[in-house]
């Protein structure tokens, strides 16, 4: 894991790098007045409305998109925080410093040893002792050599120093850094894959960036069933997906992919035809998942176990995918029977089968209105209430859209509540807070403290805010709390005792040593609490930048009317006569 960019770097990247040349390597921009305009890449438009101002940032009056040259490499190639540093670094030519360590980028070398190994392991299939088992498995498990060989598959076999031999050339270092090699007590290193059947994991490019890897023969004993690569440079499980560039590369046109769980999925549904389906590495699916796979698709069908661990997934899924969820994105659910994975389920029943259950999936609406229901009576005026209190926080989180609109038409009609009613307190939902420009700033630094002591007791917190809700924080932010999100952006799986460690001998160890010991909230808090609490942060931030910018660009009218509107939107007042004009 590469260490922190420092905070100094990316100020003097800000600050040499032109938003003009950047963005307009994008997009087709023309001169007006000081500034630059053209077309919006972040929504559909016809007439101009996006504006780039030559302080570093930009601004579109028709959806709202704003932020600096960094946010904007991250919207538009969804790009992590130091991959779009990494990005605009590479444009200068500039090589990215690292904290505590060298300086590190990616290695471009890093692709070739992950393309030498898979090339090793497919050979290693075809031609190694060892291999027939091999062989016999996947035939066992209905395999043809031609989709092995669609996907890749190799064959690891047993013995501790195979790869590093074969591969030596490359450097023990390089082995390591691609994840092939692992580091025993003593400090030797030694193959990571041993006697397991190994499937390479490609980006939306083709290039390999890990593998994941299949135990099977008699001494499995303790060995987990299936081992990944661990997080490197390229490998990042929070976003891929496996199987993504094949069903590409087997479909001219992909418009509807399949979510499942494993790999054996993936590649079985392959072996009966169905080439458009793609798992997650291992771990829930996300919303950095959801958004990539929108990049590419239309419609998304997600696929679970039939039994309650697969419901909670279906509804975890439903609250990552809502804020991904805009206009022409369709999300379906499927449902397996008991005991049944997309494997065996194709195996025992065919293609058709499985086609069927996708065909029929459950939309997401449907499923959501559904789920929420499950144990309210709505004869009762205790339970409506009940059903609009659960309903309208996620609805909120849906962008504006159709999806949104019969969501809350429905909830009227269940809730028997008037549907402006309802779509008020949506639009709303963000406001109702700050109420005079004093109790705003002093909510702004109480609600800092709050959110830095939820993040450094609770750091998956972040993990309940959308993507761009974690960049606008992230630009947002001050301080430590700033130091504390982009650690967070850079490591998103850590936990207390990992964000702690990464600050000792900083002199703020001992204020979120001291943070991490208090309680949160009174009370349990919920996870709706703690975003509840980032996004009011973000708010009062934002009400904040927005009202700098107000007093720099106060003579431009499009500006000031734009900035009026937002307030208004923000606040739910009109505190007009406190701008400072
Ligand atoms: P499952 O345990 O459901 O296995 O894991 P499966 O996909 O049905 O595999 P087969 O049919 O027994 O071969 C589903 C996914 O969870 C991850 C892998 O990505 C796997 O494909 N997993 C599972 C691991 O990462 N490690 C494990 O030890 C087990
Ligand atoms: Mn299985």
């Amino acid at each position: 894991m590469p260490g922190r960019i420092p905070q100094s770097f990316v100020n003097s990247l800000i600050e040499r790098v032109d938003i003009v040349e950047v963005v307009g390597s994008r997009v087709q921009l023309k001169k007006a007045g000081a500034n630059h305009m053209g077309l919006c890449p972040f929504h559909d438009e016809k007439t101009p409305s996006f504006h780039v101002y030559p302080d570093g940032h930009y601004h579109c009056f028709g959806c709202g998109a704003h932020g600096t040259t960094i946010g904007f490499l991250m919207d538009l190639d969804a790009l992590t925080f130091p991959e779009a540093v990494e990005s605009l670094a590479a444009m200068l030519g500039v090589e990215v410093p690292r904290e505590g360590g060298e300086a590190r980028r990616v290695d471009p070398g890093i692709y070739e040893v992950l393309n030498a190994a898979s090339k090793q392991f497919k050979a290693w299939l075809r031609h190694h002792d060892e291999a027939p088992s091999a062989v016999a498995y996947l035939k066992d498990r209905g395999l043809s050599g031609e989709v092995a060989r669609d996907f890749g598959i190799g064959f690891a076999p047993p013995g501790w120093q195979g790869l590093k031999t074969a591969l030596a050339t490359f450097g023990e270092e390089r082995l390591l850094a691609a994840g092939l090699l692992a580091k025993g007590d003593t400090g030797r290193t030694y193959d990571r894959f041993r006697q397991r059947i190994v499937f390479p994991i490609c980006d939306a490019r083709g290039r390999v960036i890990g593998f994941g890897g299949r135990i099977f023969g008699p001494e499995t004993d303790g060995q987990p069933k299936y081992l990944n690569s661990p997080e490197t440079d390229v490998f990042h499980k929070g976003q891929e997906v496996y199987g993504l560039f094949e069903a590409r590369r087997a479909r001219n046109r992909l418009d509807t992919v399949v979510v499942v769980e494993g790999y054996m999925d993936v590649v079985a549904l392959a072996q009966y035809g169905i080439r458009n389906a793609v798992a997650t590495l291992g771990t829930a699916i996300g919303e950095a998942h959801f958004a990539r796979l929108y990049k590419v698709v239309d419609r998304i069908v997600c696929c679970f176990d039939g039994d309650d661990a697969g419901r909670e997934a279906a509804w975890k899924a439903v609250n990552a995918a809502f804020p991904t969820l805009s206009a022409g994105r369709r999300l379906d659910f499927v449902f397996l029977p008991d005991g049944e994975d997309p494997d065996t389920l194709v195996r025992k029943q065919g293609a058709d089968a499985f086609n069927a259950l996708v065909a029929e999936a459950a939309s997401v609406g449907r499923y959501f209105l559904e789920r929420l229901q499950i144990g309210l009576d709505l004869g009762t005026v205790d339970d409506r209430a009940t059903l609009g209190e659960l309903a309208l926080p996620l609805i909120s989180q849906l962008p504006d859209g159709e999806l949104r609109a019969v969501l809350l038409r429905e909830l009227a009609r269940l809730t028997r509540t008037d549907l402006a009613h309802l779509e008020q307190r949506v639009a709303g939902s963000s406001s109702r807070r700050a109420s005079s420009a004093t109790a705003r700033s002093r909510t702004e630094s109480k609600l800092a403290t709050t959110l830095l002591k939820l993040l450094v007791r609770r750091p998956q917190t972040l993990a309940g805010l959308d993507d761009s809700e974690r960049r606008q924080l992230l630009l947002a932010a001050e301080g430590t709390l700033q130091e504390v999100l982009r650690f967070l952006a850079e490591q998103p799986q850590a936990d207390t005792t990992t964000l702690l460690g990464r600050f000792v001998g900083d002199p703020v160890h001992p204020q979120l040593a001291s943070l991490a010991a208090e309680e949160v909230l009174p009370g349990a808090a919920s996870e709706n609490d703690c975003r509840d609490c980032a996004r009011r942060y973000l708010n009062e931030r934002n009400l904040q930048l927005l009202r700098d910018d107000y007093q720099q660009v106060g003579t431009d009218d499009a500006m000031r009317r734009h900035l009026d509107a937002k307030r208004q939107q923000t606040t739910g007042v009109d505190d007009r006569q406190n701008a400072p004009m």
